[in-house]
């Protein structure tokens, strides 16, 4: 299976598709906001229509209700996963659970996947504005224990969190990184980052690559590189 997540973090349902015309085989992509703010959920039929498996990162953060509500919409568009914040709470993780298992047809539930704490979050903000006191990582460990007991089936998170995860959450939790960068990539505006070679052997089951694959020369050639790397 792949394990390769590319960032579709384009602007317009063109640059999407002509990025997309070079994959003939099917590769997961991320759907973000950007690009489904700019041109809507359609955008979702136009990549399922090419083939391609989606992750839809909307990260919904609401009431339980209102959460399992439009997760029910969201699971009906046929995506292969999708998540939420971890800091709404297991009320309402539970509740986007239901809402998938509701709206999806037989069999075709995707996989729901708990943001934890932000890569941008420091531990500072994480103490003074969040009001939460400790370690980032012993935050992060517990949001992925809550998202494991609400029955989602993994995190987003940084690299460097990923093997405390997966001693806490066991083998069969997905843990999907993003801040991927090859060895000598510019790293942009990303603070922490990590090869693909390092996320494999910190416990990543998937990781989310952005501008190493859209911005390389060859993209499938980069993609087919990653893929190597995780295979
Ligand atoms: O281009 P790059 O590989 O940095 O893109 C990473 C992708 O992963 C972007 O879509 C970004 O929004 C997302 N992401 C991230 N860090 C997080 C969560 C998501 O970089 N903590």
């Amino acid at each position: 299976m792949s394990r390769t997540i590319i960032a579709l973090d384009f602007s317009s349902k063109e640059e999407v598709v002509n990025f997309l015309k070079q994959f003939d085989e099917p590769v997961w992509v991320k759907i973000g906001m950007e690009l489904t703010y700019a041109e809507g959920l359609s955008i979702v039929e136009t990549v399922k229509a090419m083939g391609h498996h989606i992750f839809l990162d909307l990260k919904l953060h609401d009431i339980p209700n209102t959460v399992k509500g439009g997760m029910k919409n969201l699971a009906k568009l046929g995506v292969d996963m999708t998540n939420v914040h971890c800091a709404g709470g297991i009320a309402m993780m539970k509740a986007a659970r239901e809402g998938l298992d509701a709206g999806a047809p037989e069999g075709q539930r995707p996989l729901l996947l708990g943001v934890t704490i932000l890569t941008s979050i420091s531990k500072e903000a994480m103490n003074n504005e969040l009001g939460i006191e400790g370690d980032v990582l012993d935050t992060v460990v517990k949001y992925a224990l809550n998202a494991k007991e609400a029955g989602l089936d993994g995190v987003v998170c940084s690299v460097h969190e990923a093997k405390a995860i997966r001693e806490a959450c066991g083998e069969d939790f997905c843990i999907v990184t993003p801040g991927i960068r090859l060895a000598d990539d510019n790293v942009n505006d990303q603070k922490r980052v990590a090869t693909p070679a390092y996320a494999k052997e910190q416990g990543s089951s998937m990781l989310v690559v952005g501008r190493s694959i859209t911005g390389a020369a060859d993209p499938k050639k980069t993609y087919e590189l990653i893929e190597g790397m995780m295979n």
